[in-house]
């Protein structure tokens, strides 16, 4: 049984596309073979570091206090087999939610080890997958390096130590009238992937 761990960043809840592919993703997934954890750092009421908490983890950390209860995002982040992570483009990446889940989850000593000679990743996930949707269209165009949330998505799988990163997107969602083929479309190469992972 391998662990697969959903970071729910669907602002818009049941309303959201990126839901859908989220949705497409888990419902592929060989029960027999996964086990799906969903995370929603909204409803866990995660926040942003704050001078405060920074201070009590580095001291928690330098105890080497590393099972305290504050990090178990981090704990549950390092020890999926696979993760994928729902987030819509917002304002050129992605809602603050995955941001302050992001600063909640990178903790030296569970997510990544700082060496002599620089930072390694310490997860044990293979794969991790970007799910999102897009109202405009950013592959493809002139204007792709606009982008910047699979972008930085990839740059954090390689920083924490994923062997793969994956992002499957529906773009261009608001600029048609019925986006529902460029859902379907995205939803199809979401459980082709979750498929993939079972080999
Ligand atoms: C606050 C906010 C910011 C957005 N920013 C962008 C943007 O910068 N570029 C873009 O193409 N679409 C943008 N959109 C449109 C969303 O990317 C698009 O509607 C997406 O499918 C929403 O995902 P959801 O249905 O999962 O909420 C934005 C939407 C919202 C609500």
């Amino acid at each position: 049984m391998r662990n697969v761990l959903l970071v729910d960043c669907c602002v818009r809840g049941e309303a959201s596309r990126t839901a859908r592919l989220a949705r497409a993703f888990l419902g592929a997934l060989d029960p027999a073979a996964f086990h799906v954890t969903v995370v929603d750092p909204a409803a866990e009421g995660l926040t942003p570091l704050t001078a405060e908490r920074l201070a009590a983890r580095d001291g928690l950390l330098a105890r080497g206090e590393l099972g305290d209860a504050s990090l178990r995002f981090a704990r549950q982040f390092a020890a999926a087999d696979e993760v994928a992570v729902a987030a819509p483009f917002w304002d050129l990446s992605f809602p603050a939610i995955l941001k302050v889940y992001i600063e909640n989850i990178s903790v030296s000593g569970i997510t990544f080890e700082t060496l002599e000679d620089g930072l390694r990743g310490m997860c044990r996930g293979k794969h991790l997958v970007f799910l999102t949707t897009r109202g405009g269209q950013y592959d493809g165009v002139p204007w792709a390096r606009l982008e910047q949330g699979s972008r930085y998505m990839e740059a954090m799988s390689e920083f924490f130590g994923f062997e793969k990163y994956v992002c499957i997107a529906a773009e261009g969602l608001d600029m048609v009238p019925d986006p529902e083929e460029l859902l379907l479309a995205a939803e199809a190469k979401a459980r082709a992937l979750a498929a993939e992972l079972a080999k």
